[in-house]
């Protein structure tokens, strides 16, 4: 069976799925989107993350035309007609289909993709493979917060990495600031510490960033939303990255230079234990 997808209220094979070229997504970028893991065939924080496309739409005045209701309905259809365990829900809405001009068109229907691309492989922590990372400066629009599908600061700087023979690019502004990587939000323990960049516009508030701080706190490990520097991360004791698709995932080498011998380190080998607890709890309850 290939990739079943959704496009603008019909079910389909992905490589059906077809939108104009006069499409805004297309055209300009004018959309946003959210992404959802599958473990064991149930969507892992899907209403945290149907809340934040709804909020990334909002953001850019896109008024999806179906409810989360809706969309989740769509969602459990797919995954279950795919005989989905392990993989990812993709959704996309943007401006819709008009001919080209920069203002909003009126009177045009938001165009929404949805679709599950199956991984192939059970879900399993035993796949963790410390990263490389290499820094970078952040070169992105002051709008992080939304899940904009402009990424090409983040694939030209993720590309970047590849080429370096890193997995991650993390990012700084100019005052030396780390806000966050191409495709995940860093955690670094300085002096004893875990610090994370706080909600803001130069991040992207991560579902799993979020899911993190609950665990950490809930651990009571000392802990603080307070950006750190390039400085800091160069002394830190441990560093992680966290995203959907790469779940938590430490961080061995940051520009050649060994971030600790141990990798991962105590409270990270703490914190992926409790997030595959929880992972459990609610996709295989
Ligand atoms: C720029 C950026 N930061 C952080 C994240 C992590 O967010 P989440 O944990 O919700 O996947 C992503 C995920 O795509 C991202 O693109």
């Amino acid at each position: 069976m290939g990739t079943l997808a959704w496009l603008n209220g019909n079910f389909c094979e992905l490589d059906d799925a077809k939108v104009g070229v006069q499409d805004r997504g297309f055209l300009f970028g004018d959309g946003v989107y959210d992404v959802i893991k599958i473990y064991y065939g149930r969507p892992f924080s899907l209403q945290a993350h149907l809340e934040r496309l709804q909020r990334s739409s909002l953001a850019i005045s896109i008024d999806i035309p179906y409810s989360l209701e809706e969309i989740e309905v769509v969602i459990g259809s797919l995954i279950k007609d795919s005989k989905c365990m392990s993989g990812f829900v993709y959704m996309q809405a943007t401006r819709g289909c008009a001919p080209r001009d920069h203002y909003f068109p009126s009177g045009v229907t938001p165009t929404l993709l949805i679709y599950v691309l199956d991984i192939g492989m059970p879900a399993s922590r035993d796949n963790l493979t410390p990263t490389d990372c290499i820094t970078l400066p952040d070169e992105r629009w002051m709008n992080c917060h939304i899940k904009s599908i402009n990424l090409l600061p983040n694939i030209l700087a993720l590309q970047k990495a590849k080429e370096a023979g890193a997995g991650e690019a993390i990012l700084y502004r100019a005052d030396g600031t780390v806000t966050e990587g191409t495709r995940t939000n860093i955690f670094a323990v300085v002096d004893g510490t875990v610090r994370t960049h706080p909600e803001s516009r130069h991040i992207l508030t991560g579902i799993t960033r979020n899911i993190a701080l609950d665990i950490l706190h809930n651990g009571n490990i000392r802990l603080a939303e307070k950006a750190f520097t390039i400085e800091d991360l160069s002394e830190a004791s441990e560093v992680w990255t966290t995203s959907t698709g790469l779940e938590i995932a430490p961080v061995k080498n940051i520009d050649g230079q060994l971030v600790n011998k141990v990798v991962p380190g105590p409270i990270c080998s703490f914190l992926i234990e409790e997030f595959w607890k929880k992972i459990e709890v609610e996709c295989c309850g």
